[in-house]
C-alpha cells in the first residue's frame, strides 16, 4: 500500500486493519510513552503518523528508510474532539525495520525552511523535501495528461535520435560529441547533441502523418538566466498536410488548454495549491522554491483556458508598438533584429490583459525577419516593406517571455535552397537527407516546439527553472 491510498481510506469500525508501510521518516516527535513519526513514501505530500512505543522507536530516525507493520486505525479523539477526529486515521505500529539507516544530526536536509539557493547545492537530496517531490509528481502527471491528449488527437509518438550531424536551429550553440582518440577517433565526421528534434521529427511526418515527442534537447548557450538550462526537455510536433499556420496556432491553444484541464483534476496540482496557501507554514513545506502567488496564477491559468482564441500580432506590428513606449526598455526595439526578453515581456503583459476576465492570455507573435530565423521556414506570401519575413510564430506570456516557437516549413525543394543560400552561404551543413524530404512526396506541413520545463514553470508558478528541473544543468557549472 502506498501513503496516498492508505489517507484515503477510513478503516470501518473502531478496530482499524493490519498494514504495512514503506517509506521514509519525514519526522520525529516524543512524548513521554510513544513517538510520533511523519511517513512519507513519495507517493503524495502529506505524510502519515505513526504511532511507535518507545522502546521500537530507537533506531527511527529522520531521514531512515522504514518498513512499519501495524494497525490502520481511527484516531483515538478523546484527546483532541471534533478536531482530532477531522484528521486521517493513523497507524499503531506493532513491528519496526530499519531498511535503510540515516543520521539525523548529519542529514543535509533539515526540518525547517531552507532557501532555494541552498537546497540547489544538494539536487540529489532536495527532491525528497514535499514541495520539490509535488513538482516532480506534477511533472510525471503532465506526462500522463500529454500523452492522452495526443493519442486522442491521434498523434504518433517518436523517438528522434539525441545525437546528431546537423544543427537545427544554426545558431552555432551545440555540444559536441567526443569520442575515442585523437588517433583513433570514435567517429569519421562530427556528432553533436540535438538542439531540436525538429528536422528528424519532420521526415517521421512523411511516414507516419502527424507526430510528437518530448525528447532531451541541449544548448550551449551562455545565458545565466533564470530561464535557461543547457539542457532541457522540449515537447515538439509536427503537423502534416497543413497549409494555413493558424492550424498549428489553434492547436497549441487546444494542447494548453487541455493540460492545464487535465493537471488541476491530479492530486500534485492540489498539492502544490497547498504550499502556496499556507506559505510560511514551515512543516508543510519545509524547503522552498519561489512560487508565484495565487493571484498571478489564476490569471495564467484563466488565460490558458480562454475559450477565445488567443491575440495574434505580427513581428511588425509589435516593433510599431514597441517603438511607441521606446523609454521603457533598455534595448531599443529595432526591426530587424530579435525581440529581447523585456520586449516579449511588456507585449505579453498589454496585448495579453484581458481586462473583461482579470486574464492574462497568451500571444502569438507572428511574421518575424528572416535574418533572426531559422533556414528551414516558409518564406511568407506577403511581406512588410521593411523587408522578407517567414511563417512563423512565437508564443510568449507575461513574466517568461517565450514559451514556444514555430514555423510552416518550407516544403518546396528550390525554396529550401535558396533560403540556405540566403540565410546559411558557405556554412550551409550537409543536410542532403533534409533536402530529400523535399525530393519526394513533401506536403505543406508545420509545427512547433515548447520548452517542458518553461512550461511547468509557468504553470506552477516556480519562479527559477532551476527548481522545476531536477538536475540542472546551467551555462558554467553543474551540481552532480
Ligand atoms: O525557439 P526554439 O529554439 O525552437 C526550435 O528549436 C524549433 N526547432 C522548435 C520546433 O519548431 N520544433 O526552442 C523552442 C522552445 C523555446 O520557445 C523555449 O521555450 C525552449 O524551447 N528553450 C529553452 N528552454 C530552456 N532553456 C533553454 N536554453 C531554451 N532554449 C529554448
Ligand atoms: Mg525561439
Amino acid at each position: 500500500t502506498t501513503v496516498s491510498d492508505l489517507l484515503s481510506t477510513k478503516p470501518r469500525g473502531d478496530d482499524g486493519f493490519k498494514v504495512q508501510v514503506d517509506g521514509w521518516v519525514r519526522n520525529v516527535r516524543k512524548s513521554s510513552a510513544v513517538r510520533f513519526v511523519d511517513v512519507s513514501d513519495g507517493s503524495c505530500s502529506a505524510p502519515l503518523q505513526a504511532i511507535v512505543q518507545r522502546d521500537l522507536a530507537k533506531d527511527i530516525q529522520f531521514g531512515a528508510a522504514v518498513r512499519l507493520k501495524g494497525t490502520w486505525k481511527t484516531r483515538d479523539t478523546q484527546s483532541g474532539g471534533q478536531a482530532e477526529a477531522a484528521k486521517p486515521p493513523e497507524l499503531q505500529v506493532d513491528e519496526v525495520e530499519i531498511l535503510g539507516h540515516s543520521t539525523a544530526a548529519t542529514y543535509p536536509i533539515q526540518r525547517k525552511y531552507a532557501t532555494p539557493e541552498s537546497l540547489r547545492g544538494i539536487p540529489h537530496l532536495r527532491m525528497r523535501t514535499p514541495l520539490n517531490s509535488a513538482m516532480l509528481r506534477l511533472r510525471s502527471d503532465a506526462l500522463g495528461v500529454l500523452n492522452q491528449f495526443f493519442s486522442e488527437e491521434k498523434f504518433q509518438q517518436t523517438h528522434p535520435p539525441i545525437i546528431t550531424a546537423s544543427d537545427c536551429e544554426g545558431a552555432g550553440e551545440t555540444f559536441r560529441v567526443e569520442a575515442g582518440t585523437a588517433k583513433d577517433p570514435f567517429s569519421e565526421s562530427e556528432q553533436y547533441l540535438t538542439v531540436s528534434s525538429q528536422l528528424h521529427l519532420e521526415a517521421f511526418a512523411q511516414a507516419l502523418g502527424n507526430v510528437w515527442t518530448l525528447s532531451p534537447t541541449f544548448r550551449a548557450e551562455r545565458s545565466d538566466t533564470s530561464r535557461h538550462l543547457s539542457e532541457f526537455y522540449m515537447l515538439e510536433a509536427e503537423l502534416s498536410f497543413v497549409e494555413d499556420m493558424e492550424e498549428i496556432l489553434d492547436f497549441i491553444q487546444r494542447m494548453l488548454g487541455g493540460l492545464v484541464r487535465g493537471l488541476s483534476q491530479r492530486d500534485a496540482w492540489k498539492e502544490l495549491d497547498d504550499f502556496r496557501t499556507n506559505p510560511r507554514d514551515p512543516t508543510a513545506r519545509q524547503t522552498m522554491a519561489d512560487l508565484d502567488s495565487r493571484d498571478t496564477l489564476e490569471r495564467r491559468w484563466d488565460g490558458l483556458l480562454s475559450p477565445d482564441k488567443w491575440p495574434r500580432i505580427t513581428y511588425t506590428e509589435a516593433i510599431d508598438v514597441l517603438q511607441g513606449k521606446v523609454g521603457e526598455f533598455e534595448h531599443a526595439p529595432e526591426w530587424g533584429k530579435g525581440l529581447q526578453s523585456e520586449h516579449e515581456r511588456y507585449l505579453a503583459k498589454t496585448i495579453g490583459f484581458d481586462r473583461a476576465n482579470n486574464a492574462y492570455v497568451p500571444v502569438f507573435v507572428t511574421q518575424y525577419p528572416q535574418a533572426v530565423k531559422a533556414f528551414y521556414m516558409r518564406q511568407a506570401a506577403e511581406n512588410p516593406p521593411q523587408g522578407l519575413v517567414f511563417d512563423c510564430f512565437d508564443l510568449i506570456v507575461p513574466d517568461w517571455g517565450e514559451l514556444a516557437g514555430g514555423s510552416m516549413r518550407e516544403h518546396r525543394h528550390d525554396a529550401l535552397l535558396a533560403n540556405m543560400d540566403r540565410l546559411l552561404g558557405r556554412e550551409a551543413p550537409a543536410l542532403d537527407w533534409y533536402m530529400d524530404l523535399r525530393r519526394w512526396g513533401c506536403p505543406p506541413h508545420g509545427g512547433f516546439g515548447i520548452g517542458f520545463d518553461r512550461l511547468l514553470s509557468y504553470l506552477t508558478g516556480v519562479k527559477s527553472i532551476r527548481d522545476i528541473a531536477a538536475f540542472p544543468r546551467l551555462y558554467g557549472h553543474i551540481q552532480c
